[in-house]
């Protein structure tokens, strides 16, 4: 018997999704000046309410956060309200929808806020602000041990407002050489206290993070995103796959609504990863249930799925092409084409 990806999925006890199709997180810059979800943004999300769960755009914890401009944020009360009404119509549209939690690390810039760059060590990376070239980054600051222990209680913090604005749950992002990740490298973590030498070290920010927002919302309503293999920001190195492995088993107990990788196309393979896609590491290393995506077809997904290579799939870019990808599929439409011109306009 096939899996049928557009039958209903029990995520747990509490949570079931209508089908197994997830929009992946997609960062759209489209926020106001005060990182407050705008009109258009409720109205793009309530169009893809069909998909099983729609995981939000990467949504910064708080100012020093952010590293790309107008990224929406969940501090202020008036960001909290801008996304109850997002929220409120995707549910209206018989939706449910996740916020990915994201604190941008090293890559942040203060052009969007007082204060230090933070990151695990002073290790900066080369490049500038997409978007806004002429902001190149800069080395950060090694995060002191009560800088860790406030971001870790801000992590809390935006998963308690992301509830008090309707979301059904939170993804912490963990993934693309952002700040979590950046603990789980060796080519971004150099620290010598208890964060950093060992897989169990560099894996500890990434756990009291991942504990805090269970103690805050439950572990049902808690979700993780990883990217084993460096790719984006971030240089392989071979030690990493032992911090991923102690980490794997670690989040085993913590019963969380999903794991996610995070990739662009998982028919890549990592040196570091012993020549495993991030999919087919994930799913060694975890039992859970597992999210895959990079690249996939609705076809592709469901040969993978029906493989048991993982448990449900996010679509990320054929989401931004056809808002009505569900119907479409059910349907046997044809759909749109994804070109990078389509994130000039939020349909
Ligand atoms: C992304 N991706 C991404 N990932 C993430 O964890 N948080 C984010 O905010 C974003 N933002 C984002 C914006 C845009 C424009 C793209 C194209 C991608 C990665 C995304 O979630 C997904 O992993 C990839 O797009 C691969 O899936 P598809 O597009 O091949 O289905």
């Amino acid at each position: 018997m096939t899996t049928d990806l557009l039958a209903p999925f029990k995520l747990n006890n509490t949570i079931e999704l209508k089908n197994r199709v997830l929009m992946a997180p997609l960062t759209r810059c489209m926020a106001d000046d005060n990182l407050v979800p705008t009109q258009d943004m409720v109205e793009y999300y309530a169009r893809r309410a069909e998909t099983g769960l729609i995981i939000s755009e990467a949504t910064i914890i708080r100012p020093d956060g952010q590293g790309y401009p107008n990224t929406p944020g969940l501090f202020t009360s008036e960001q909290i309200q801008g996304w109850k009404k997002v929220t409120d119509a995707v549910h209206a549209n018989g939706g449910k929808m996740f916020a990915q939690l994201w604190h941008v690390g090293r890559v942040a810039h203060p052009h969007f806020f007082d204060g230090d760059v933070l990151a695990p060590s002073a290790i900066g990376v080369e490049g500038s602000v997409p978007r806004m070239r002429e902001l190149t980054y800069i080395t950060p600051k090694a995060a002191t041990t009560d800088d860790i222990k406030s971001l870790v209680a801000d992590f809390a913090k935006a998963a308690e407002n992301a509830i008090e604005a309707g979301f059904d749950g939170v993804e912490i992002h963990g993934a693309n050489g952002y700040l979590v990740d950046q603990f789980l490298h060796y080519a971004a973590n150099t620290r010598s206290d208890e964060y950093g030498q060992t897989p169990e070290n560099m894996s500890r920010f990434a756990l009291e993070v991942t504990d805090a927002v269970i103690a805050a919302v439950g572990s049902d309503r808690t979700a993780l995103r990883l990217t084993p293999g460096a790719y984006f920001n971030m240089s392989e190195d071979s030690r990493d796959k032992a911090v991923f492995d102690y980490l794997l088993t670690e989040l085993e107990s913590r019963e969380l609504a999903y794991l996610h990788g995070g990739i662009f196309d998982d028919s890549m393979r990592f040196d570091s990863l012993e020549g495993k896609s991030i999919s087919e590491f994930l799913r060694a290393g975890y039992k859970g249930t597992l999210v895959g995506v990079g690249s996939y077809s609705f076809e592709s997904a469901k040969e993978a799925i029906n493989d048991a290579k993982f448990d449900l799939i996010a679509i990320g870019r054929p989401l931004i092409a056809n808002p009505d990808y569900i119907s479409k599929i059910a349907n046997g439409e044809e759909l749109v084409p994804y070109s990078d011109e389509m994130l000039a306009q939020l349909k």
